[in-house]
């Protein structure tokens, strides 16, 4: 059992945000599993990303491995809220109420869309509030508002022309102040970042003292940080995959206009795209590490405070053991999910 702030991952394994987290029925099926101690719904923008046929993944043939080309769910924030709401307020599979957190994850290209999709999520969570007081007490029913954890990803590496914005990190200081003032007023409300791996070893720390900078005191004069965990890692980006290396290419869309089509060379239709699973583990375990400790050995006891999860090749017991042994509180996976759906938490458990 991991306890982040407000909410508590128990099992602390869970899937990251992902194409297979995508909409109700995957995130249904999520919830629904004994072996998931909370879910993390895929990325959403304040309107919805503009898929299409170039968005794409594949697995390797020799190893659980994925490169994928997507950006962000094609879904709008506001079909999140509705779908977070519905698993928030009705039986699980087992008859039983619900009681396991789920992590909305968002992201915005502008300080402005990001302030105001966090105030959607908040309204969420007070809409949960109000109606889980009206009902009659029941001690054994958490309050759903409680459920609901913010997640920014900082760090996706498929959008043309914009880099992750975590591997500059002064470009975040406009989004930090948003949701840094949305903590301090409403200290309930549990955030964290999604990062990209960083293959630097002096990230972690500069990272950290950019986020150590948000640290306030509460009104009986305890220090908090607005970030109550950090994620790392996301896809490594800029990598290439031949097809004949993966188990299905996907589809190249533009040779459906050619009369001679063209040879299929890579995975993905346009070449590049993120990393994850098996060949990014090592990273992921270098960066959980990095932050881990940075944080533990950290002056600000609010920064101690802060919890990593665990992201990047999780694809076996063994691989989940190592993320805990390197410092995560919770591991997540998306490649084990892509290959073997919701089983994956069971093969993670065995
Ligand atoms: C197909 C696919 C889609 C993904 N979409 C998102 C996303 O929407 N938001 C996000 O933060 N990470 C996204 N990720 C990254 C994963 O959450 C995870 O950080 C990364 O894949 C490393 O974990 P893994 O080794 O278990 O795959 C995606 C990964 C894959 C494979």
């Amino acid at each position: 059992m991991a306890r982040i702030r407000a909410i508590c991952i128990d099992p602390p394994v869970m899937n990251s945000s992902c194409l297979w987290a995508s909409d109700l029925s995957d995130l249904r099926a999520l919830y629904d599993s004994p072996y998931t101690g909370a879910v993390t719904t895929r990325t959403a923008t304040l309107q919805g990303f503009n898929e299409d046929e170039s968005h794409a993944h594949a697995f390797l043939k020799n190893s659980i491995t994925s490169i994928n080309s997507y950006g962000y769910s094609p879904h709008p924030l506001s079909r999140y809220i509705e779908w977070v709401r519905i698993l928030l307020t009705t039986p699980m599979a087992d008859g039983s109420k619900p009681a396991k957190p789920i992590i909305m994850s968002i992201t915005a290209s502008t300080p402005p869309i990001l302030a105001q999709m966090v105030s959607q999520i908040q309204t969420l969570r007070v809409a949960l509030r109000d109606a889980h007081s009206s009902s009659p007490p029941d001690a054994s029913v958490p309050d759903p508002s409680m459920l609901v954890a913010v997640e920014i990803n900082t760090s996706c590496p498929n959008i043309p022309g914009s880099p992750p914005p975590a591997y500059s990190v002064q470009h975040l200081f406009p989004f930090l102040d948003v949701l840094a003032t949305a903590v301090r007023a409403d200290h309930s409300l549990t955030l964290g970042l999604k990062l990209p791996p960083y293959p630097e070893p002096t990230k972690a720390a500069e990272v950290v003292r950019v986020l150590g900078a948000y640290t306030f005191q509460r009104a009986d004069g305890t220090p908090v940080s607005p970030w109550a965990f950090l994620t790392c890692t996301n896809t490594l980006g800029n990598s290439l995959v031949f097809a004949e290396q993966v188990l299905s290419p996907a589809q190249d869309v533009k040779a459906k206009d050619n009369v001679e089509p063209r040879a299929q060379r890579f995975a993905l239709p346009e070449g590049k795209g993120g990393l994850g699973g098996d060949a990014i583990h090592a990273l992921a375990l270098g960066n959980v590490h990095a932050f881990a400790q940075v944080l533990n050995e950290n002056a600000d006891a609010a920064l101690r405070e802060v919890r990593v999860i665990g992201v990047g090749g999780v694809t076996s017991p063994a691989a989940a053991a190592r993320m805990w042994a390197a410092g995560a509180s919770v591991v997540a996976c998306a490649t084990l999910l892509g290959k073997e759906g919701v089983k994956a938490f069971e093969i993670l458990a065995a």
